[in-house]
């Protein structure tokens, strides 16, 4: 029988989620929810320049619960934006319809770290109505946890973990190069920042805290911060203009400290133009550093949240985690148990 999905969100990630479940024969896509006035109402083939209809209506976001139950829908792909206290509302109309839940939410990846009080609320709520919930997508959700996290599994000592990402800034969609400052004055990008206008990379400290958990050691705190990278030379992205002196990308970081030392690193450099790489390297027994030629975020998140499908449907019902599942793989053949 082919799952039949939703997806709550349609901007980049959401559009690319779609599309790609268009392609799972799997998989039936009977549901669509946005806000915005320019997509309410319009059939999904458009909003996705498919060339066709398919009939299905984009429908508003308030009411995705009679929507989803009308539907039978079985699980709701979500991504519409990142802070927990925002979406939660969302969250919850989807586990009234009895559908699981996949979101893209970085604070949803370990929601106990930055809302235990809501994590707690959707756990209980999501056991009642006999759903699952999880949070995941490239980065949190695999680069500096999962993936981590699996690497250590050859390791019979851990001392430290430091894992790198690179990636060119201006590769990215439209709405990641604003939510990273590109073009701004590095006053004006920490004003932004200040008040959370943009946000840059959010999930530091949730990568870390999981990672941490999957380890089964607590940390004594966990730090992070970020700070903006400043263009040398003019640069030009499809969005934005960058002059000499405006910021070009960013350099975050987050710290997790055991017993007074750094335990586990994790670092960002999003910059346009920069290098691209993932490095993790593991201090310990045997000592481990494994490094990529970069990943692709977008495609990758829509892979994770797809791919996770099958994991989602079989798992014990509430809110779960990324380390609360069997090994994240690719799925080519639904086999739900
Ligand atoms: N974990 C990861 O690795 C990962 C990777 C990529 C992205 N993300 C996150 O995934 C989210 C989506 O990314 P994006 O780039 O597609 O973001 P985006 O450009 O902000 O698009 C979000 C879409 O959701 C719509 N929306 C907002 N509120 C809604 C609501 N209440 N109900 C239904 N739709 C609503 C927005 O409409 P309007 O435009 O009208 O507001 C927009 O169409 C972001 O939070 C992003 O940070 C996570």
């Amino acid at each position: 029988m082919p799952v039949n999905v939703a997806v709550y969100g349609l901007g980049p990630i959401g559009s690319l989620i779609a599309k790609k479940v268009l392609e799972k024969k799997d998989l039936n896509l009977v549901a669509a929810f946005d806000v915005a006035p320019e997509k309410v109402g319009k059939d999904l083939g458009e909003i996705l320049q498919l060339g066709n209809k398919i009939g299905v209506a984009v429908e508003h976001d308030i009411n995705s619960e009679t929507v989803l139950k009308s539907n039978n829908v079985d699980i709701v792909l979500h991504s519409t934006s990142t802070y927990l206290d925002k979406i939660y509302p969302q969250i919850v109309r989807c586990i009234k319809s009895t559908a699981d839940v996949i979101s893209t939410s970085e604070t949803l990846c370990n929601p106990w770290y930055r809302y235990p009080e809501l994590a707690t609320l959707i756990d209980e709520m999501a056991k009642k109505y006999c759903v699952t919930v999880l949070g995941t997508g490239v980065n949190p959700g695999f680069i500096f946890d999962t993936l981590p996290a699996t690497l250590t599994s050859v390791c019979t000592k851990v001392e430290k973990i430091h894992a790198i990402r690179s990636l060119d800034a201006s590769k990215r969609r439209f709405s990641f190069q604003k939510k990273y400052g590109l073009s701004l004055s590095v006053d004006q990008f920490n004003e932004l920042l200040n008040r959370g206008q943009i946000t840059a990379h959010v999930g530091y400290a949730e990568s870390i805290d999981m990672l941490a958990s999957a380890l089964g050691v607590k940390l004594d705190k966990i730090i992070e911060g970020q700070e903006p990278l400043i263009a040398s030379k003019p640069l030009k992205t499809d969005y934005f203009n960058i002059s000499i002196g405006q910021v070009s990308g960013i350099h975050g970081y987050g710290i997790g400290y055991l017993n007074g030392k750094e335990f586990i690193k994790v670092e960002l450099f999003a910059e346009v133009g920069r290098e691209e790489y993932e490095e993790i390297r593991v201090e310990g027994e045997p000592p481990l550093t494994w490094k990529s030629h970069g990943t692709s975020g977008d495609i990758a998140t829509a892979a994770m949240v797809i791919n996770m499908i099958p994991k989602v449907l079989n798992a014990k019902p509430g809110l779960i985690r990324m380390l609360d599942i069997p090994l994240p793989s690719a799925f080519l053949k639904l086999n739900i148990g």
